[in-house]
């Protein structure tokens, strides 16, 4: 049984990380999604907002489960079992810096990254271009989760 934590902010998920999580439940066995409690910059959604809006975009596979973890990722891995990393890459400009964090990794643990090249239609798709274009009055609809976008549209009425 082989078993793949594919990590990230989510802040909020994407149809570019959907794609990624759908590309490993084919490939693997278990795949876990690890959600960084405190990610670098300030999050617009809480944690538990950011795993039940993946749990809800991913309802219709079973053998992925969600965690909420702080700290090192390696830590998170070796906690739920994990033998793989599983990034998506979107382009080149995300290459330098995620060699950097696979190597860092591998030194740390072991554990080895693998990288899913996202879906070319989804390749300018990140979650700071989604918050901003939604906090402008821009249509978000496409690029994310129903739950998401609702989420979003509550936000920007709210503000
Ligand atoms: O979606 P993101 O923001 O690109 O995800 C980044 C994430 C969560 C994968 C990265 O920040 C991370 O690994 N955080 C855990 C802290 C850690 O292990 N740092 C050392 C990395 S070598």
């Amino acid at each position: 049984m082989t078993t793949a934590l594919v990590p990230g902010s989510f802040d909020p998920p994407t149809r570019g990380h959907i794609d990624v999580i759908a590309r490993c439940v084919g490939i693997f066995d278990r795949v876990v999604v690890g959600v960084v409690l405190n990610p670098s910059k300030q999050a617009m959604f809480t944690s538990e907002r950011r795993v039940e809006m993946l749990r809800d975009a991913c309802s219709d596979w079973d053998n992925v489960e969600f965690v909420a973890f702080d700290g090192l990722l390696v830590d998170c891995a070796r906690e739920v079992g994990a033998e793989v990393i599983v990034k998506g890459l979107r382009a080149m400009t995300d290459f330098d810096y995620e060699l950097q964090l696979a190597q860092m990794n591998r030194h740390l643990s072991g554990i080895v990254t693998m990288f899913v090249a996202t879906a070319p239609a989804l390749g300018y798709l990140s979650s700071s271009l989604v918050k901003e274009v939604s906090r402008l009055g821009g249509d978000v609809d496409d690029l994310v989760p129903p739950m998401v976008a609702a989420a979003l549209k509550e936000r920007r009425d709210d503000d």
